[in-house]
Order: structure tokens, then sequence, then C-alpha cells
């Protein structure tokens, strides 16, 4: 078998694990007192945000229901600025009349989450806020109101702790930068 180190790819690490691990807890303790005395449903998008949320809902403490989407942008830039957005696996159960929180692993353009929010709206939650844990603002193209913030980021493609570069790299415990020969470039 080849031997592929992962680690080895990268030229950078942007966010170690040990301060995820420091704001997970944070943002943990602010839903626990933000929501005090209600129930939260935590909806977050496959796959990029896994691990985040895996890690979040643990880091709560009040009663929590999870409930997982997966969606897919439709390449293409006519289509990428219009932001339409295909679903791949809806939620699983009603959200009408709860407290919802998105869990997202990173918002760029804000394109996928705009389509979600209206999305989500429509089925009627009685609260709706967005948590993420990475916000990279150099690249919006719609506001995005971010109730929740872990760590703004520069302009940069990142992967690790679920993100992903073609698919590959999702399982690093860190938020790291690729060397630019992963890319097949430069
Ligand atoms: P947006 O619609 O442009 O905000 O894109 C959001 C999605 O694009 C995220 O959920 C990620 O899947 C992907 N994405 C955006 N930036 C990055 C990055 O730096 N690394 C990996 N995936 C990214």
């Amino acid at each position: 078998m080849h031997a592929h180190d992962l680690a080895a790819d990268v030229a950078e690490v942007l966010i170690t694990e040990d301060q995820i691990r420091l704001k997970v807890a944070e943002l943990g303790a602010r839903l626990n007192a933000d929501y005090l005395g209600h129930e939260l449903t935590l909806v977050s998008v496959l796959k990029g945000s896994l691990p985040f949320m895996a890690d979040l809902m643990r880091a709560v403490t009040i009663p929590v229901t999870i409930d997982l989407m997966e969606v897919s942008s439709y390449g293409g830039l006519a289509t990428e600025t219009s932001g339409l957005v295909r679903i791949l696996k809806d939620l699983s159960s009603s959200i009408e009349g709860r407290d919802v929180l998105i869990v997202e692993d990173i918002i760029d353009t804000g394109l996928t989450l705009n389509y979600l929010v209206r999305y989500l709206r429509g089925k009627g939650p009685s609260s709706l806020r967005i948590c993420t844990l990475l916000d990279k603002p150099a690249r919006r193209l719609v506001e995005i109101p971010i109730d929740y913030r872990g760590f703004e980021i520069p302009d940069r493609f990142v992967v690790g702790y679920g993100l992903d570069y073609d698919e590959r790299y999702r399982n690093l415990p860190y938020i790291g930068v690729l060397r630019p020969e992963v890319y097949g470039g430069t």
C-alpha cells in the first residue's frame, strides 16, 4: 500500500487542535447561557461540519436534538452567483416551533448559507441562528448575520477538521493550508 502522510502536504497550520478545542468550549458555554431553559436543535451541513458538530454538541449541556442536511452547489459561474443549492439530504424531523442553530464549518461567499437560511426559515422554527467555526469575510457576496463565530480567517483555501480539498484532508485534526504543489500547479 502506498504510504502517504497527509500532514506532509500541509505548508502551514493556521489553527491548532488546542485552539479549536478552547474555541469549541467557549462557544458551548455561550450556547448554554443563551439557550438556558430552551431545547436546542442543531442542524449541521455535511460533510465539512461533521467534526465541529460532533465536538460542539458535546460542549453543550442543555438538551439538544440534532439533524443533518447535505447540500451541493451547482457548478458554473452563473449558478454560483445565483446561489442555487441542491438538497442531497433533507432534515429528518420537523423544526416547526423549535429553536434552531445552524452549525457550519466555514462561511465563504455566503451563498450556500443564504439559501439554507431562507429554506429553513420557511419551515417555521421559533428561532434560527447561525454558528460557524470559520469566517472568511473577504469573499462574502451576500450579507449573513453570524450569531456565533469561531475564527475569522484570511482569504486562503484551508483544509482539515472536516474541510477538504478534493474530498481529502478532512481527517486532519487542525486547520491548515496546503503546499502549492498539492494543487498540481506552481
Ligand atoms: P459559500 O457558499 O461560498 O459560503 O461556501 C461554503 C462552502 O464552500 C463550505 O461549506 C465549504 O464546503 C466550501 N469552502 C469554502 N471555503 C473553503 C476552504 O477554504 N476550504 C474548504 N472548503 C471551503
